[in-house]
């Protein structure tokens, strides 16, 4: 089995093999879904964009292709070399999430994407991106699915039955070998319900705006076996939320 990420250190031990299987054209599921991220979640550039876990950058170099002011930031010294070598005009910089190196207040819009999952203290990057935030700022989320990380599918087949595994109250640690195109990685973080998004969002005073999950957008040809799947349970869930009392 090839490593995964490492505690508190982000995918600083994985730097290299993240950058094949995300630099990868096509490969990873970022390029089925960000157009639903990026048209129905993320509000249009303000004044300033924070981006935490911006791993080797292409989340941010498609927020800066949009006009957003920002400053991207990951735990993994390595990935934000890489980030800022593809976008030698952008501001990359490294921070752990839950210690963010910013005064309150200082941005209108904080960015998440496919990182909160992966983060084991998810409430205090919650807060932090709330303190950052100035009033009626925004935080855009993007996670694997609670229901998609609490099991699997039983096979490849379109019909395959969806099994629960343990119990999905419990946030647990998860471990995701993938394998295709002659690529490996295993996706690693903690299965969190739904309810433990939602509380950290309540305690660090944010107000869900809007939620979305979208299906697997539908293919003539599948490109993995047992992609279509994915058009019946979420793979992915989308939050854009508010701070309250702006
Ligand atoms: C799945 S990757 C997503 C990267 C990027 N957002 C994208 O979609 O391409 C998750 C990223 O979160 C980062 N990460 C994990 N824990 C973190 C933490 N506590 N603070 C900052 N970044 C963290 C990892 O280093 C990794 O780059």
């Amino acid at each position: 089995m090839d490593a995964g990420a490492g505690h508190g250190r982000g995918f600083e031990d994985v730097a290299d093999r993240w950058l094949r299987w995300a630099r990868t054209p096509e490969h990873d599921a970022y390029w089925d879904y960000r157009d639903r991220f990026f048209d129905e979640i993320v509000p249009p550039p303000g004044r300033r964009t924070l981006e935490i876990g911006c791993g080797e950058g292409r989340t941010s170099r498609d927020l800066r292709s949009r006009g957003h002011h920002l400053v991207a930031t990951d735990v993994s010294p390595t990935l934000v070399g890489h980030a800022q070598q593809a976008d030698p005009g952008g501001r990359y910089q490294v921070a752990d999430s839950t210690r963010l190196p910013f005064a309150d207040g200082e941005f209108d819009l904080v960015v998440a994407y496919m990182v909160l999952m992966d983060v084991e203290d998810m409430p205090a990057a919650v807060r932090e991106a709330a303190r950052v935030l100035g009033p009626s700022g925004r935080f855009c989320i993007g996670v694997t699915h609670p229901l998609a990380d609490s099991g699997s599918f039983e096979s490849h087949k379109d019909d395959a039955r969806f099994v629960i595994e343990g119990s999905y109250l419990e946030p647990r640690r998860i471990e995701v070998p993938v394998e295709r195109g002659g690529l490996a990685f295993t996706f690693t973080g903690w299965a969190y319900p739904l309810e433990a998004y939602a509380r950290a969002f309540e305690s660090a005073g944010l107000l869900i705006e809007s939620l979305r999950e979208p299906p697997r957008p539908d293919r003539t040809r599948e490109r993995t076996a047992g992609e279509s799947r994915w058009r019946r349970i979420p793979n992915f869930l989308f939050l854009r939320c508010i701070k309250s009392g702006g």
